[in-house]
C-alpha cells in the first residue's frame, strides 16, 4: 500500500480500493492459456537459473570447490543449533528447500532462554540460512549430514573439557547462560576454517564469499564472548565453575583436539596470551599480533568430531561430516 500511497494523492484512498477490485477482476478472468504461458516462462526461468549456477560453479577451480563446500558442515550444524535453540524448530520448517534431504538432527530443542538472548540468537539463526544459501548458491555443496545436537553430546563435550564428570551433566538448552557456554564452542570453529581458508583461495568469487562469512561468524562470535565476559567471574550454577573458567576449559580442549598449538583462549588468559602480551580480559581472541588464528580442515574435523583425529566421526558428526575433503579422511 505504501507504493499507491506516494503514487496517488492521501484523498484517493477509495479509487487505490476500486483500482486493486478492478486488478482481482482481470486476474480471476485471466484465461487458462495465459496461466499456462505465465507456468512456461517459470519453468523456463527456472531452467535458466539452474543452468547459470551450474556454470558458477564450474568456472570455480576445483581446489575452490572443494575449500568453499566444507565449511557448509559447520553452517549446517550453526544453522541447526541456532533455529533450535531460539525458535523450537530447525532448517526443515524455515528453510527445507536447504537440507537436501538430509537427515533431521538428533536431540536438537528449544532452549530456555531470557528475551534479549532469544533475540540475538534468532538473528544468528537466520544468518546462517543466509550462509547456507550463500554457499549452496556458489557450490553444489552437499545434503545436510547427520548431526547430534543433544544433551548428552554437549555434556560429553563438558565432562572431556573438564576431565571428570560434571554432576548433574551439563544441559546447553537449560537457560541463557548454559545455552551461551555451549555456543562459545561453535562459531568460533567457522571463524578459525575461514581464516585457514582465505590464503588457499584462487578465485575472487570464492574470496569475496569467504570473506563474508568470515566477518559475520567472527561477530557473532564476538557477542558471544562478550556475553560471556560480562558475567566471567559468575559462578555457573549449580556447578563451582565460573564462567571464564568454563571458556577456559573448552578452548584448552580444542586446542588439545586440534593438535596444532595454541588457536583458542578463553575470556581471561594468562596477559601473555592477551593483546601485546600485556592483559587477561581477552573478549576476542588472536595471535601474538591479535590476527585471528587459522585452523586446516584437518583440524576443523578432529575438534567437531571431538575424537581428535580427522578419520574418526563422533561428536556434532556421529556419521562423520560431508564433501570432498573431510569424504577423503574418512575412505
Ligand atoms: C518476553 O517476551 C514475551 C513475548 O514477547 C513477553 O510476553 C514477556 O513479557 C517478555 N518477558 C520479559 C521479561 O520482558
Ligand atoms: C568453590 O571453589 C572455591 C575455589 O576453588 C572454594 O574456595 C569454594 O569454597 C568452593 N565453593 C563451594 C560451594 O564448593
Amino acid at each position: 500500500m505504501g507504493a499507491f500511497g506516494t503514487i496517488f494523492p492521501s484523498s484517493s484512498c477509495t479509487t487505490t480500493i476500486h483500482l486493486l477490485i478492478l486488478l482481482v477482476l482481470i486476474l480471476i478472468q485471466a484465461p487458462a492459456s495465459t496461466l499456462a504461458q505465465l507456468q512456461d516462462e517459470e519453468m523456463a526461468a527456472e531452467a535458466k537459473a539452474a543452468d547459470a549456477a551450474n556454470r558458477r560453479w564450474a568456472h570455480l577451480p576445483r581446489s575452490d570447490v572443494k575449500l568453499v563446500e566444507f565449511p557448509l558442515n559447520l553452517e549446517y550444524l550453526e544453522c541447526e543449533y541456532f533455529l533450535w535453540g531460539s525458535m523450537g524448530k530447525g532448517m526443515d520448517v524455515v528453510a527445507p528447500e536447504l537440507v537436501g534431504g538430509g537427515p533431521p538432527p538428533i536431540g536438537a530443542m528449544e532452549a530456555n532462554l531470557d528475551n534479549f538472548t532469544r533475540d540475538i540468537i534468532e538473528q544468528f539463526a537466520l544468518q546462517e540460512v543466509g550462509h547456507v544459501r550463500a554457499i549452496k548458491s556458489t557450490v553444489k555443496g552437499f545434503p545436510r549430514p547427520q548431526l547430534d545436537l543433544s544433551r548428552s553430546n554437549f555434556a560429553k563435550i563438558m565432562d572431556q573439557a573438564f576431565g571428570q564428570q560434571l554432576e548433574p551433566p551439563f544441559d546447553p538448552y537449560a537457560n541463557s547462560i548454559n545455552y551461551l557456554i555451549s555456543s562459545y564452542v561453535i562459531p568460533y570453529v567457522g571463524l578459525t576454517d575461514y581464516v585457514g581458508a582465505n590464503p588457499r583461495l584462487k578465485s575472487p568469487r570464492s574470496k569475496r564469499l569467504v570473506a563474508g562469512l568470515l566477518a559475520v561468524e567472527s561477530g557473532q562470535d564476538a557477542i558471544i564472548r562478550a556475553l560471556l565476559y560480562q558475567e566471567a567471574e559468575m559462578e555457573v550454577a549449580p556447578y563451582n565453575i565460573t564462567v571464564a573458567e568454563f571458556t577456559s576449559r573448552i578452548s584448552e580442549l580444542r586446542n588439545e583436539l586440534g593438535r596444532d598449538g595454541i588457536k583458542d583462549e578463553g575470556i581471561i588468559v594468562n596477559p601473555a596470551l592477551g593483546a601485546e602480551g600485556k592483559i587477561e580480559g581477552n573478549v576476542i581472541a588472536g595471535n601474538e599480533y591479535s590476527l585471528a588464528y587459522m585452523r586446516t580442515p584437518q583440524e576443523i574435523l578432529r575438534i567437531v568430531c571431538g575424537t581428535g583425529s580427522e578419520r574418526e566421526p563422533g561428536g556434532f558428526y556421529p556419521e562423520g561430516a560431508s564433501g570432498s575433503i573431510a569424504g577423503s579422511y574418512l575412505r
